[in-house]
């Protein structure tokens, strides 16, 4: 059997432990043969492949990234092209599907986030076997209990945080740090709980600049005189809006890039409370880096599960993460909704029993 695999949308730590198991697992329990797509899609409409044998996978279970690239724009089903000088979008689906069955591919594996398994279940769709693995450090696909790249992120928000106290101690300061997610909390929550912020601010929950102040207030009044504020980028004051730094050109399933809700809460604290303020984006230093122990293996898990699920000959499925078991369920139920925090969760509970304020 031969197989393709890609890695699509934006990167995260652990892709290159995946595309390792996929490999391995392929050739040592089941003789089959491993192209690599490279740059997600484009490598397929392109026709971009790259053998993957045991040794072109050698040393990569610790290096971020991805060795075979990967783009978030490019969908096949919507694919921009040149024409006398201006970018028109095509549908090259196609094409891309004569591509895969004149090479030979009997299935792919694709790994990605909401919108290259979405555009994994439309291959499907068109008859195409596809395995899809669920890959962000955003958190939010509903059909796993988590996805790998999550835990290097926290990690790497959770030291900011540790970072930014000694000096927000030593200034008397309103230190704000803009963590990623897009429109789910989890990477602010999770790392503000671990760092100990006294602030968190997340989409699921509006807030007003008057309760963050308040709480900034309230430390200043028992000595603390510096705060700690974690603000998710997709979260929003009461009645606003989220804060959009630009457009993501040819990508329609996330067409907006937000960023900037750090500095406008920075502006409002220090407008309406007179502490000095500082902000912190944090930005792609959350995809960056090698992977964690745990994101290294839940990636080798999810690897070897599709090839397993391959070979148990299912079709249109991901793997997924259900307590301690890796599973499949139909790519169709993956895709449908986005996990965002409960905001009458056991987390956001603890988080307000010790004291932080969600600015609600
Ligand atoms: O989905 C992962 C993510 O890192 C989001 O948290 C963030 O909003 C977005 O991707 C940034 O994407 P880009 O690589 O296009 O800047």
């Amino acid at each position: 059997m031969r197989i393709g695999v890609l890695t699509g949308g934006g990167d995260c730590p652990g892709l290159n432990a995946v595309i390792r198991a996929v490999v391995k697992t392929a050739v040592n329990d089941y003789g089959m043969e491993v192209l690599g797509i490279k740059d997600g899609y484009k490598g397929l409409v392109e026709e971009e492949f790259v053998p993957l044998g045991l040794e072109q996978v050698t040393g990569i279970l610790p290096k971020g990234g991805t060795i075979l690239g990967t783009t978030n724009r490019d969908s096949p089903f919507h694919y921009r092209v040149r024409v006398n000088g201006q970018d028109v979008y095509v549908d090259k689906s196609e094409h891309a599907i004569d591509v895969i069955k004149r090479n030979g591919l009997e299935a792919l594996i694709v790994i990605g986030g909401d919108g290259t398994l979405a555009i994994a279940q439309k291959f499907f769709e068109k008859g195409i076997n596809v395995i899809g693995v669920p890959k962000t450090i955003d958190n939010d696909l509903s059909a796993t209990d988590v996805t790998f790249g999550f835990d290097t992120a926290v990690t790497t928000a959770t030291e900011a945080i540790d970072k930014l106290h000694t000096t927000a101690e030593s200034h008397h300061r309103v230190m704000i740090l803009e963590v990623m997610g897009r429109d789910a909390g989890w990477i602010a929550l999770h790392a503000g709980l671990a760092g100990g912020a006294d602030v968190i601010l997340i989409p699921e929950i509006p807030f007003t600049i008057e309760k963050i102040c308040a709480k900034i207030k309230e430390r200043n009044d028992r000595g603390r005189r510096f705060s700690i504020v974690v603000a998710a980028e997709g979260a929003a004051p009461f009645g606003g809006k989220q804060v959009i730094s630009g457009i993501n050109e040819g990508n329609i399933y996330n067409p907006v890039k937000l960023g900037g809700i750090g500095k406008f809460v920075a502006e409002k604290i220090a407008e309406q409370s007179g502490h000095e303020t500082r902000v912190t984006v944090l930005g792609h230093l959350q995809r960056g880096g090698s992977p964690t122990p745990r994101d290294r293996i839940l990636a080798t898990r999810f690897g070897s599960a599709a090839v397993y699920a391959l070979a148990r000959k299912e079709k249109g499925v991901m793997v997924c993460l259900k307590g301690e078991n890796v599973l499949t369920v139909p790519l169709k139920d993956a895709i449908e909704q986005l996990k965002r925090v409960p905001i009458e969760g056991d987390l956001v509970k603890t988080a307000k029993s010790v004291g932080i304020s969600f600015g609600d």
